[in-house]
């Protein structure tokens, strides 16, 4: 008879399973990932051990399904409630990822703090502090009132168990890569451990009503799976990231059974914790210098919400014969495309330049209706001219150097009006179809030619 599989190789980064080794991941395309572990027992398939969580379930109609509003428990931070797509519905699984020491562990004590002031009964479990250091994290965030328990515990058998006696409404777990289950052999926070460990969860989520929160840490190297290993398996992902030396924190929903993604929550890591930042976009323009060249204001729509921003471009002469592009906060690929639409489109030689593009504040936009501003920006620096301060600018930008409609042009004009911007560039196309806003001076443009005449 065949020996039965007892190792088999998983991918670090997504959680692929194969049986045989490769340098390259076949699903996610990551490098050097694939690890060998051992794999988990099969067991019956109804727990022994926690005969009360998996019940037997029945078909039923969906009209019959009754959604209350009180499903929803707010977290006390607006920020926080909007990426969860208004609070937290009970029974769901919620994973928080970000690098190491970015906030996590802090950000989830502080909505503790709040649940259990608003009276309702939180389970915090950590497995990476002892309890005198969460002590000591307590006292800088402020008193704690309420049901708040605190467990220090690694075996998810015991945390069950723990789960089981307290009947709490949501429970937090501090690292899920701190996490083991005895009956798995391999070391905690590899992929099969933390892959077995989130199923006892998502089956304690779903079996109590619970609503549970797992911190991953990202790791870019060494032995622990990261949190894609179980984007899939959660309800809700969230990224909690930013510079760590810069003080703000932006929360960011990547998937959510619940609500939209793309919401961002805007945090800054103050010496009693984090802060709610209620409007990011002033955030992000303080301290701007005006009358500098090369800085141009631009805005991005984050979900629903338009966010102000500064786009810096610097270009400078190049010394050696290969012009040095970088991007800090946007794509680089599409910051060469639109150099490559300037070169072309509008005769500047790019390529005998160096260009260094940022968005200021660490923050990381996509949106192509940046794209206008980039340009602008560039321009603004290899020409020397300020822009005028005053003046926002969005579009995006295509390869015949025109400029392309953008969604919810209208929403982005009212933030400028908001704080005080006295004009703006947008599509031609976008200022035909939206209504008259005061105010504010709205300048169409057709493509970037005509925009770089208006600066
Ligand atoms: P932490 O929540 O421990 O990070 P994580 O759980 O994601 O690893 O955050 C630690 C960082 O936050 C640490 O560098 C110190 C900083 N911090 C403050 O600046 N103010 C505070 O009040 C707290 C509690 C932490
Ligand atoms: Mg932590």
């Amino acid at each position: 008879m065949a020996k039965a599989k007892t190792t088999a190789f998983f991918c670090k980064e997504c959680g692929y399973e194969s049986a045989k080794w490769a340098g390259q991941c076949p699903a996610c395309r990551a490098w050097n990932t694939m690890v060998e572990e051992p794999v988990a027992k099969k067991e019956n398939s109804r727990r022994a051990t926690s005969g009360t969580i998996k019940q037997v379930s029945e078909p039923v109609k969906l009209s019959d399904v009754s959604i209350e509003e009180q499903d929803r428990i707010s977290t006390g931070y607006r920020e926080l409630d909007r990426v969860l797509g208004s609070g937290i519905v009970s029974g769901s699984l919620v994973l928080v990822g970000g690098d190491p020491g970015i906030g996590k562990s802090t950000l989830l004590l502080q909505v503790c703090q709040k649940l259990a002031s608003a009276g309702h009964k939180v389970l915090y479990i950590s497995g990476e502090e002892s309890l005198k250091q969460i002590k000591l994290r307590a006292n800088r965030i402020g008193e704690i009132r309420g049901e708040l328990l605190f467990l220090c515990e690694t075996n998810l058998d015991d945390i069950e168990e723990a789960i089981k006696k307290v009947s709490p409404q949501v429970v937090v777990i501090d690292s899920i890569q701190t996490m083991y289950r005895d009956d798995v052999s391999s070391a905690p926070g590899s992929v099969s451990q933390v892959r077995e460990s989130t199923n006892i969860l998502l089956q304690i989520a779903k079996g109590m009503g619970v609503s549970v929160f797992i911190v991953g840490h990202v790791t870019k190297e060494g032995v622990v799976a990261g949190p894609r290993v179980l984007e899939h398996m959660v309800d809700t992902v969230l990224y909690f990231e930013g510079e760590r030396n810069a003080s703000y924190r932006i929360l960011r929903g990547v998937k959510n059974r619940f609500g939209s993604t793309n919401e961002i929550g805007v945090f800054e890591m103050r010496e009693q914790g984090l802060m709610e930042v209620e409007n990011p976009s002033e955030y992000l323009l303080s301290g701007r210098p005006e009358e500098a060249s090369g800085a141009v204001v631009a805005c991005s729509i984050e979900g629903t919400r338009p966010i102000l921003l500064e786009v810096q471009a610097l270009v400078a002469q190049t010394n050696f014969g290969m012009a040095r592009r970088t991007a800090a906060g946007t794509d680089y690929n599409r910051v060469n495309l639109l150099m490559a639409v300037l070169e072309k489109r509008c005769h500047y030689e790019m390529s005998r330049y160096d260009a260094y593009v940022n968005i200021a504040g660490g923050v990381r936009m996509n949106e192509p209706a940046l794209d206008l501003a980039i340009v602008l920006a560039l321009v603004s620096s290899l020409k020397d001219r300020p822009v005028n301060p005053k003046c926002i600018i969005f579009g995006e930008v295509g390869l015949s150097g025109e400029v392309r409609a953008v969604s919810m042009a209208e929403q982005r004009v009212r933030e400028a009006v908001k704080l005080g911007f006295e004009a703006c560039i947008l599509p031609q196309v976008c200022l035909e179809r939206m209504q008259k806003v005061e105010g504010i001076r709205l300048q169409g443009v057709r493509n970037v030619r005509e925009a770089i005449g208006l600066i």
